[in-house]
């Protein structure tokens, strides 16, 4: 079997990208055309999209290519760094230690050597080198010899290659339309995906993020809570942007397979004890690892509102007692005393978070189910304040 891989991080995919596949493609008779986007590196945060979405917009510019071409969710999800040598391992052991063709430029053949466990680079792919016509110059011959004595098999491909690139168009956003194609630039639009408004940003990007990763109903709850959220920010005063983007986010991880969502409520550092959290609760920590990851979202408000959205906490802030109760008496939820908790929270939040943790607290013990301790820390936080505003 043959296979044709192109990696990137995709950030976003352009018209480049796009011609070097296309010549790709045609350069032999291949089985499979896998494209690989990067993962989020976990110690840095070095793409602007988060993983999902370039998936998405890979998907959207690269799909049509060809019959076989499929995107490759794999260096976002297998949890560890990504590596050249461990995606060509990969892919060697799930395709029956097929004959892999990678794509690279001809900057990349000068680094090859340097890569991580290159010798195993060199010795499981034939490196495809797109260079320009006019680029065949002595020294890349000479480098390629070089590799090709420590086990490297190269192939140049002579292409006339877009010069543009993703960091091009996200310096130059909107003044330079022709870098990616109306496909994905619509997607970009639609969503804010790579403005200057870094607010709008995350706002399009949370959102789109939504529509991606949940069900239809839970992305239609996502919707409601944000909704709501901002209503009563608007009554009580509270930054509307920062609730939107927090409401946006608080049930990403609701639809995640269940080893991910463990890996990242592992990671968001605020569980010590895991095995002793309700596993109903460990979604909201998982999305504030992710949008601390994937979003690069630092704000601590933000973070605390997804992070304590189930469960509520001792000293919750404004931003996350909305969250929470627009969580639980958001438009679609229907259960006898929705209605007196909802008013509570237009006119005093102390009061509906000490009510509606209550409630909570009732109806987990009446299915028999685990109290977590930070609601009843939560419930105990709001019984004093209440007691000291009297
Ligand atoms: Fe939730
Ligand atoms: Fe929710």
């Amino acid at each position: 079997m043959k296979i044709l891989l192109f990696g990137g991080s995709f950030d976003p995919p352009h018209r480049g990208h796009i011609s070097i596949l296309k010549s790709a493609v045609q350069y032999a008779d291949f089985d499979r055309i896998i494209v690989v986007p990067t993962g989020t590196p976990t110690h840095k945060k070095s793409c602007t999209a988060p993983f999902d979405v370039r998936m998405y917009m890979s998907q959207t510019a690269f799909g049509d290519i060809a019959a076989n071409v499929e995107i490759s969710d794999w260096e976002g999800t297998n949890m560890q760094d990504d590596y050249t040598y461990l995606t060509l391992q990969h892919l060697k052991e799930e395709y029956d230690n097929a004959d892999i063709y990678m794509v690279i430029g001809s900057d990349s053949l000068f680094t090859l050597d340097s890569w991580k466990n290159a010798d195993f680079v060199m010795n499981n792919c034939t490196a495809l080198v797109f260079a320009r016509e006019d680029e065949l110059e002595d020294d890349i011959a000479a480098k390629a010899q070089k590799l090709e004595a420590m086990g490297a098999k190269i192939e140049f491909v002579k292409a006339e290659i877009i010069s543009v690139s993703s960091s091009q168009f996200r310096r130059e956003g909107e003044k330079n339309a022709d870098i990616i194609t109306d496909e994905v630039q619509n997607i970009v639009d639609e969503y804010s995906l790579y403005s200057v408004d870094e607010t709008a940003r995350l706002k399009g990007t949370a959102k789109l993020l939504a529509k991606l990763l949940l069900d239809e109903k839970r992305y239609i709850h996502t919707l409601n809570v944000e909704k709501l959220a901002a209503e009563l920010g608007e009554i009580h005063g509270i930054d509307v942007e920062k609730l939107r983007i927090a409401a946006l986010l608080h049930d990403i991880m609701k639809n995640a397979p269940k080893d991910i969502l463990l890996h990242r409520a592992k990671q968001s550092g605020i569980i010590n004890k895991i095995e002793d959290k309700p596993k109903q609760t460990l979604h909201g920590f998982a999305a504030a690892d992710y949008a601390m990851r994937e979003l690069g979202i630092t704000d601590e408000e933000i973070l605390w509102a997804v992070k304590s959205h189930t469960c509520g906490r001792s000293g919750m802030q404004d931003i996350e007692k909305v969250i929470y109760l627009a969580d639980m008496l958001c438009e679609e939820r229907c259960f006898d005393g929705k209605d007196y908790l909802l008013s509570l929270a237009k006119q005093n939040l102390d009061k509906a978070m000490f009510a509606s943790l209550e409630h909570s607290l009732a109806f987990v013990k009446s299915k028999g189910n685990t109290v977590d301790t930070d609601s009843l820390e939560a419930l105990e936080y709001f019984r004093a304040r209440l007691a000291r505003n009297l």
